[in-house]
């Protein structure tokens, strides 16, 4: 099995710090860096928009990914590209058409993932799967930060995994919500490659925790 790959999300930093705790993560090993976008709308929470994904982009060199978590990602998708952002996540339950708005990205080039919900059926974005360089399992309902693991997305990992690998795709399967050791463990063996993780890594000593969810 490949290595773990590492995403904090910096949701849980210290924002007095960003700059600081994104290049400690770097240092420890983080693989890219996971920005958790949200506007009030598609999820019962507000975070960052574009001017915080560009000051993280001129502290790393690493993959920014952007978890839109919004109502209209098709208005929004283009300021988040200029920012810095590396690769779009977008849910497959955002309230527009999905399929084509997924077309256009590809039309134009911008590289992104699909991302589905714990109460969704994972056949459902199968046909998204050839497209996408990152499958997103949420294996917390999305809003907040410091949820506990939902077990039952180990088997939407599990399923996801052989249909990747019977096709023979290059999407990569990445988990978020509720990642810590135990965890992160679980959804290791299930066949997720790329780990997110905010409160178990920024309320914890940040090099300790990367280290050991690398290791994983
Ligand atoms: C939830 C976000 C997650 C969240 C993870 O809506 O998408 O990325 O920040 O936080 P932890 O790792 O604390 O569950
Ligand atoms: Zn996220």
């Amino acid at each position: 099995m490949k290595s773990t790959e590492i995403s904090p999300s910096i949701i849980s930093s210290n924002l007095l710090e960003l700059g600081n705790q994104v290049k400690e993560c770097q240092r420890a090993g983080a693989g890219s860096f996971h920005l958790d976008v949200m506007d009030g709308h598609f999820v019962n929470n507000i975070t960052i928009g574009p001017d915080v994904v560009s000051a993280v982009r001129r502290a790393t060199n690493l993959r920014l990914d952007c978890h839109l978590m919004i109502e209209r990602p098709d208005r929004y998708y283009k300021s988040f590209i200029d920012a810095g952002c590396d690769v779009l996540l977008i849910h497959y339950e955002t309230p527009i058409e999905v399929g084509n708005f997924l077309k256009k990205l590809e039309d134009e080039n911008i590289r992104h993932g699909i991302v589905i919900n714990p109460d969704t059926d994972i056949k459902k974005i199968y046909k998204f799967v050839p497209t996408s360089e990152i499958v997103l399992i949420m294996s917390v309902y999305p809003g907040f930060s410091g949820q506990k693991f939902i077990e039952k997305s180990l088997d939407k990992v599990r399923e996801l995994r052989k249909f990747i690998d019977e096709n023979n795709y290059s999407a990569k399967i990445e988990i978020d919500g509720g990642i810590n050791a135990e965890t992160g463990k679980l959804a290791r063996e299930a066949g997720a490659e790329i780990l997110v993780s905010a409160s178990y890594i920024f309320h914890n000593n940040i090099e300790d925790s990367i280290k050991k969810l690398k290791s994983l």
